[in-house]
């Protein structure tokens, strides 16, 4: 049995060094064999700095993908360019998706993607909501609302071309599919404070393209079983999409990190 500690949302700017050395070492508590840490670790001026104290204290793989925090006063493709270059110098550090399809037993995989919040469903282009991200990340700021959009359709779009390919061939392969993403994928799992989020938020915190990916991806092998861990909203809560995809979202607090959840992957 190998175990995986899954957290989310944990930005660590929020935090000092003592604190931050204060969580990580409660978060090896339970002797994980490796780390899921679902996006929003930082922001994008101390991302290699939080990931390589995390790496310090953890001394094992730590697999994640990178949410919306992660490039504030940043640019997403300036980050995106640069990191695999930091990432080489330190193994144990796994940014998904650029691991592809990680075999976690014979029949369990791990596979994972960031995503975006794509503006598209709820009230779309319609919202009123002004998250942080359309003033502090390069690509979405000083933008009227339809160039801004347009934005947000192409970052989900180009979720779904980089992400199909990984999950169709873990759904090939493998029983079971642990996609570790930021952004949940499907209206239904964008939880919000005990909630669905309602319509104007939704745009904001659920990433379509994907979701309807995922569907037509997951119905093409009904036998294998999907199970997104997601996070973004801070609120907690879990659905079946289908009888074959099943998501649990994470809940988080500013400043008060926490883990998730224990998964425990039977290797035969
Ligand atoms: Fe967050
Ligand atoms: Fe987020």
């Amino acid at each position: 049995m190998s175990k995986l500690a899954w957290l989310t949302d944990i930005h660590l700017d929020f935090l000092n060094l003592a604190e931050i050395q204060a969580f990580a070492e409660e978060a090896l508590e339970s002797e994980p064999d490796a780390f899921l840490v679902g996006g929003d670790i930082s922001i994008a001026p101390l991302l290699r700095t939080h990931l390589l104290l995390l790496d310090h204290y953890w001394q094992r793989p730590l697999y994640f993908v990178l949410g919306n925090h992660d490039y504030y006063r940043g640019s997403v493709d300036a980050i995106r360019r640069e990191l695999p270059a930091f990432l080489q110098q330190h193994p144990n550090l796994k940014w998904l998706p650029s691991e592809g399809v990680v075999a976690l037993s014979p029949a369990t995989a791990l596979i994972g993607h960031g995503l975006w919040a794509d503006g598209r469903l709820g009230l779309a282009e319609k919202s009123a909501i002004r998250l942080s991200d359309y003033v502090l990340i390069e690509e979405l700021k000083d933008k009227a609302q339809k160039e801004l959009y347009q934005t947000l359709n192409e970052l989900g779009d180009r979720a779904a071309l980089e992400f199909e390919p990984i999950l169709r061939a873990a759904a090939k392969k493998y029983e079971h599919i642990y996609a570790l993403t930021h952004i949940a994928p499907f209206t239904e799992a964008s939880w919000h404070k005990h909630q669905i989020s309602d319509s104007q938020f939704l745009p904001h915190f659920s990433c379509h393209a994907v979701g309807e990916m995922i569907r037509r991806v997951m119905s093409d092998h009904p036998a294998t079983l999907l199970t997104i861990l997601c996070g973004h909203t801070h609120s907690e809560g879990e659905v079946w999409i289908t009888d074959n995809i099943f998501v649990k979202t994470g809940k988080a607090r500013y400043g008060s990190p926490q883990v998730q959840e224990i998964l425990h992957i039977e290797v035969e």
